[in-house]
């Protein structure tokens, strides 16, 4: 059977800003930020350069030169069965991340309906601090909401993901469109130059190994990169249809940009409506900061509810690529058909996101070990991999070939090659000594 298409350039690169935009840098940024503020941002925007950039660019090189989803894909490139077990931990981090992520997503579904009638009322950190815990700490309707969001996920998956090309055209526009009127009117609220000035200030008090690391998780968690996502997607791209260097720019930079306005509507209005510093406001930061400054707007109930529309379709978009992965893995693999693999993998996350519904600790916990440790490791790996088979997969040769440019090639080679496996080797000594 031929391999499935990008219909275009601009559909590719809309399907790869759908995986990147998510919960990741409407729910997740924030929150990861903590109370490091200027610090955090700047160490974010360092590892996006250093890290996202040159990893995004080598992970669509393989998959545009093998053709194949990421076991695939690495079988043919290596020898041995390095490549496979790089693939199951690649598999297995995804699983783990959709434990979660779907939990999220269950909440935004559980807020789509209630926030309409509510949203006048979130008029103080009280009140929607009580309507987060009234919804996170009610088992069965968070298991429901989530057990909604992996079956949404999970269709689409047995679908097909070119109905989401088709989505992500007009849905990402929208959300872009609904974050900048949330930015400007967030910006508009009272105090919020104190929010502003959180945001782009150098906190040094909590600065620290944890900082550094946080962020360069994020980064990677945001851009989707280290575990084969972006290996599928060039799989799927017609030679003449990417240029790797031009399509990584626009899909990490949209990324970026949503994640700052986020920021940006999230920090002023929780300033403006309590005086506590943000890093209170934990996992529920987003889940509180919003439904405030919808209070406030004109037509707030509305708006509201197109927000957690919107933000529930981008994280499916993303959640689908992570369930794809391990779908793709049992259809290649074990010859399984795609219904039968998607309703396996339904299962699995949705049992081992039960943990996560009892404690908020653990929900916590399981985040910023999955997003941290294993996404890193995965990206290690993935650098291992790359230093080994860097002239097999010719990765150089492609990028000097579309930009004409040797300097850039070596930039790349020398941040995937050494760069970015000794800043996480560091890391992990340092957080055991
Ligand atoms: N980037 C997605 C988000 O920000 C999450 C994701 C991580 C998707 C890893 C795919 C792979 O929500």
């Amino acid at each position: 059977m031929a391999r499935e298409k990008w219909g275009s350039q601009t559909g590719f690169w809309l399907a790869a800003i759908g995986s990147a935009v998510g919960l990741g840098s409407i729910w997740r940024f924030p929150y990861a930020m903590g109370g490091s503020g200027g610090l955090f941002l700047l160490i974010y925007l360092g590892a996006v350069i250093l890290f996202g950039l040159p990893i995004f660019m080598a992970e669509l090189a393989i998959g545009k030169k093998t053709k194949q989803g990421p076991v695939g894909a690495y079988r043919e490139i290596a020898e041995g069965n390095y490549g496979k077990r790089m693939g199951i931990f690649q598999i297995i981090t995804s699983l783990v991340i959709m434990s979660f992520y779907s939990l999220i997503g269950g909440y935004c579904i559980i807020y789509i309906f209630k926030i309409g009638g509510l949203a006048g009322n979130i008029i103080d950190l009280a009140a929607a601090q009580n309507l987060f815990d009234r919804i996170s700490g009610n088992f069965w309707l968070s298991f429901w909401g989530m057990f909604v969001f992996l079956a949404i996920s999970c269709a689409t998956v047995v679908v097909g993901v070119k109905g989401i090309e088709k989505l992500n055209k007009y849905l990402m526009p929208a959300l872009f469109l609904i974050l900048f009127v949330l930015s400007i009117n967030s910006l508009t609220l009272p105090g919020a130059a104190k929010g502003i000035n959180f945001l782009f200030s150098f906190n040094t008090e909590s600065f620290g190994i944890h900082c550094i690391l946080t962020a360069i998780g994020q980064a990677c968690f945001s851009l989707s990169i280290g575990i084969g996502v972006l290996v599928l997607f060039g799989s799927y791209c017609s030679d003449n249809n990417m240029g790797i260097l031009k399509s990584s720019v626009i899909v990490i930079g949209a990324d970026t940009i949503v994640s700052i306005m986020s920021a940006i509507v999230i920090f002023p209005t929780f300033f403006s409506f309590t005086n506590t510093s943000p890093s209170l406001g934990g996992l529920e930061l987003a889940f509180m900061a919003l439904p405030m400054v919808f209070a406030k707007m004109f037509c707030g109930a509305l708006v509201a509810i197109s927000f957690f529309i919107l933000l529930l379709i981008a994280a499916t978009a993303s959640a689908v690529s992570l369930i794809e992965l391990p779908v793709a893995y049992l259809m290649d693999s074990y010859g399984w058909k795609r219904w039968k693999a998607s309703f396996c993998v339904f299962a699995v996350i949705l049992i081992g996101g039960i943990p996560s519904i009892y404690s908020k600790s653990f929900l916590k916990g399981i985040d910023y070990f999955a997003s941290n440790w294993m996404l890193l490791g995965c990206v290690l790996l993935l650098c291992l991999f790359l230093r080994r088979y860097w002239d097999k997969i010719g990765i150089s040769q492609i990028i000097e070939e579309e930009t004409g440019s040797t300097i850039l090639a070596s930039i790349v080679s020398f941040l995937i090659r050494y760069f970015v496996p000794i800043v996480i080797i560091a890391l992990v000594f340092s957080n055991i000594f």
